[in-house]
Parts: structure tokens; sequence; C-alpha cells
């Protein structure tokens, strides 16, 4: 059996990637603040276990009981693979630096980079023990790379998680079966975190008519197509640890 925990699964690229992997042989443990219903539907259908563990990764609080809650799913002695997305994320908020709200700040940094490292940590620490494959996989974007105005937040948060995945791949070379960590930027996808982008104000995101263009003239990736890339990606010998590379030069 392969594990597959999941952030971010009950709508756009995390459930495109979740109902790639359905199958008998895989559980599904998949954290959000709601569900996605086809997931689960598609996946009773043909005999896969999904698990939504409804959560605010915002908050950090509880992380370290939801994943206990999560490995008394794994059985991790008879595990041929355990694996982590790390997608769930946000854009907000966008706008010059000087205009942030401290709240909006910590929200953000908590969802997009604290959750995913502390949901690291404690998986490489939970699956110690486990003889098969064991994979990070970190759901960047090309803003990790790039500056972009009014996106103060979201590049520096995307940075950090790929920075952090590079550590825990540099940490995990002595190890007998260490943990690989990839981060992969997506490409442009067809999903609500577009939809924010589209109708940002201008003033706070300089580059929003390009973003509208994008979608108007069809160059938007459905998340089903990003999803499978990723699934493929996840699961086969391309997959590099400690790098950090974009989909579309992979596939
Ligand atoms: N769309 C793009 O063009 C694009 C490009 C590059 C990178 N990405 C990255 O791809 C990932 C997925 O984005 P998306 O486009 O699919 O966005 P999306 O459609 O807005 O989906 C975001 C997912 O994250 C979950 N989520 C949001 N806030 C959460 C919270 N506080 N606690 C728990 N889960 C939360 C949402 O579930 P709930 O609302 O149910 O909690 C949802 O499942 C993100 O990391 C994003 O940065 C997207």
């Amino acid at each position: 059996m392969k594990y597959f925990i999941i952030t971010g699964a009950s709508k756009g690229l995390g459930e495109g990637i979740a109902l790639e992997l359905i199958d008998e042989n895989h559980t599904l443990l998949c954290i959000a603040r709601s569900k996605s219903e086809k997931l689960m539907q598609l996946a009773a259908g043909k005999g896969c276990k999904v698990v939504f563990f409804p959560y605010d990764l915002s908050d950090h609080s509880g992380i370290s009981k939801l994943m206990d809650d999560m490995f008394k799913y794994i059985q991790l002695t008879e595990a041929e693979g355990i694996y982590l997305v790390n997608n769930a994320g946000t854009i907000h908020p966008v706008g010059r630096v000087e205009d942030y709200d401290p709240d909006d700040v910590k929200i953000h940094l908590h969802l997009n980079l604290l959750a995913p490292m502390l949901l690291s940590a404690i998986f490489i620490k939970k699956s110690k023990g486990v003889s098969g494959t064991k994979r990070i996989l970190n759901i960047s974007s090309g803003a990790a790379q790039n500056p972009y105005y009014g996106w103060g937040c979201y590049c520096t948060g995307k940075a950090g998680l790929d920075m952090f995945g590079r550590c825990i791949s540099e940490e995990q070379q002595g190890e007998a079966n260490p943990v690989e960590t990839m981060g992969v930027a997506p490409g442009i996808i067809d999903t609500d975190m577009q939809t924010a982008i589209r109708s940002t104000d201008e003033r706070a995101f300089i580059h929003r008519s390009k973003f509208v263009e994008l979608k108007e003239s069809g160059q938007l990736i459905a998340p089903a197509v990003a999803g499978k890339k990723l699934a493929k990606l996840l699961l086969s010998d391309e997959f590099k640890d400690g790098a950090v590379t974009d989909i579309r030069d992979t596939y």
C-alpha cells in the first residue's frame, strides 16, 4: 500500500493530483477546510480509501495532533511508499508591502510556509522506520524565483518553501533510506486562486491584465492536466531529490 498525505485536496490543483492518485492500492489522507465530494465518490467506486481531515492549516497549534490522527491510518512497517504533498496555499494578501495588515501576513506565512515546514518535520520523524519510498513534493511557483509587484508575501513564502525542501534533502543525505524532496512549479492553472488574482485591484497587482488575458485566450492549464503530470512525477524515477523545477521543463 502507498500512502499520500495531500494538503488542499478539496479543489483546484490538490484535487487534480488526488484524483490522479485514485487506486485500490493507495490511501489518500487529505487536509483542507472543506471536502471534495467528487474525489470521495470516484475513489469509493474504485476501492481507494480517502479520508478528509478538516483543518485550517494557518493554525499551527493542532498540526502535531493532526499528523498523529493521520498516521493512525498508515501501516508503517508494510508501507511500500509514503508521500507528503504540500499543496495548500493562498495568494492573499496582495498589495504593496507598506499596506500590509500584520495579521494577513501572519496567516499567509503560517499557511504557505510554516504549515508545510511542520508537516514535513513530523512526516520525517514519523516515517523513520519505513523501508519503502519516502517523498515530499512541495508545490512551488514561478513566484519563488521572480519578484512580482504586489506579491511580496507569496514570492517570499514560495522561495522559503523551495529552500526548506533543499535543506531537508541536504540533511537526509546520510540516512539509510532518505526522505526525498522536490519543489515543483505547476504552471498557470485554472483554479480559484487564478480567479482571486484576476479580481485583485490593478493598483495592488500591476500584472493583473496579463492574467486576465491568459484566461481569455484559453492559456490556463486545467487542474486535471497539471494534477496528472505532478502525480506521475511523484511516483516516477524522474523525481529528483533536492531539485526545484518547473513541471513544464519535465513533462
Ligand atoms: N493556480 C495557479 O496558477 C498556481 C500557479 C502556481 C502555483 N500554484 C500553487 O498551487 C497550489 C494550489 O493552488 P490552487 O491554484 O489549486 O488554489 P485553490 O484552488 O485556491 O485551492 C487551494 C487549496 O488549498 C486549501 N486551503 C486554502 N486555505 C487553507 C487553509 N487555511 N487550511 C487548509 N487548506 C487550505 C483549499 O481548501 P479549503 O478552501 O477547502 O480549505 C484548496 O484545497 C498552491 O500552493 C498555489 O500557490 C498555483
